[in-house]
């Protein structure tokens, strides 16, 4: 983004590059988190754009994070895919951080889900559970809407009651039923990072109502609901956060883990993303 354009302007530009080396609508967005990429390499008719060929798309240096827009269908629905994310402690601004989330928005998803690599925090889960997120904190002391407001995009201030939409909520818990996934539930409280937090930074998060804790998609979930989206999210509970276990944390773990959940992982979004086309309105 130049200093002169507006978000909107960034997006519109980004969605008119995109458009010319794709011809489908995607009707569901997806950011993929740490270790989570490769269910977009699954794509039926698979289409990827890298992110260094997208001018004003910030690039993620983390290990894990492939750093590609993925097109392509899931079971007939078509979708795009965001393979990796940037995130705040990167020292992308916070507008910078949802630029891929918006522009998934405005090529024509209705819907987004967002993944993650999250830390545990419920004392009874472990190591490779899967998390519906219902609510969350933002404890990064950021939002991509601070400045003045795009009213093209949304409301200066949006209704965040019910971030985590309702029916998308639901449609999680069906595909978990019918693919015998076990899917958990809770908060998840969003930190800047990048380190992990203190053993004491994590008992505070429980007194805060807190199931689990990562370093992104507070700012997505924010940016989205803005424009108005319909958002699900779900966290790979990756490993036990800081001094719920006695092990030290190391983001080779979050991705092996994640890895380990890959297929489970890719039947459930597969599932999910089926429900929620099969439910909603047909794009005009
Ligand atoms: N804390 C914050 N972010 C994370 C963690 C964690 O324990 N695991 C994976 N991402």
């Amino acid at each position: 983004m130049t200093a002169r354009e507006s978000v909107s302007q960034t997006i519109d530009k980004l969605a008119n590059v995109v458009k010319n080396g794709v011809s489908a609508i995607p009707r569901v967005g997806l950011v993929l988190g740490s270790g989570l990429g490769s269910f977009a390499d699954g794509l039926e008719e698979l289409v990827k754009i890298p992110y260094q060929m997208l001018d004003g798309m910030p690039v993620s240096t983390v290990v894990g994070h492939a750093g590609n827009l993925c097109f392509g269908k899931v079971q007939g629905v078509s979708v795009v895919c965001m393979q990796g994310r940037a995130h705040l402690y990167e020292g992308h601004a916070p507008e910078a951080v949802v630029t891929g989330a918006r522009l998934m928005a405005r090529l024509g998803a209705t819907h987004v889900l967002i993944t993650n690599a999250a830390g545990g925090i419920e004392t009874s889960w472990a190591a490779g559970d899967l998390m519906l997120i219902t609510d969350h904190l933002n404890l990064t002391g950021a939002s991509p809407l601070s400045g003045p407001n795009d009213d093209t995009l949304g409301p200066r201030f949006p209704d965040m009651t019910r971030a985590y939409d309702l029916e998308v909520q639901a449609a999680a818990r069906q595909a978990a039923r019918s693919t015998g996934v076990v899917l958990r539930e809770g908060i998840y409280a969003g930190l800047l990072g990048p380190t992990y937090e203190t053993p004491a930074e994590v008992r505070m998060l429980r007194i805060l109502g807190a199931q689990a804790v990562g370093m992104s998609t507070v700012h997505e979930v924010i940016a989205l609901r803005h424009m108005g989206i319909k958002v699900g999210a779900l966290s790979c509970i990756t490993n036990m956060a800081a001094g719920i276990s006695n092990e030290l944390l190391h983001h080779g773990e979050v991705e092996e883990i994640a890895r380990t959940r890959r297929e489970d992982l890719k039947r459930l979004l597969s599932a999910w993303i089926v429900g929620i086309a099969g439910t909603k309105e047909e794009p005009a």
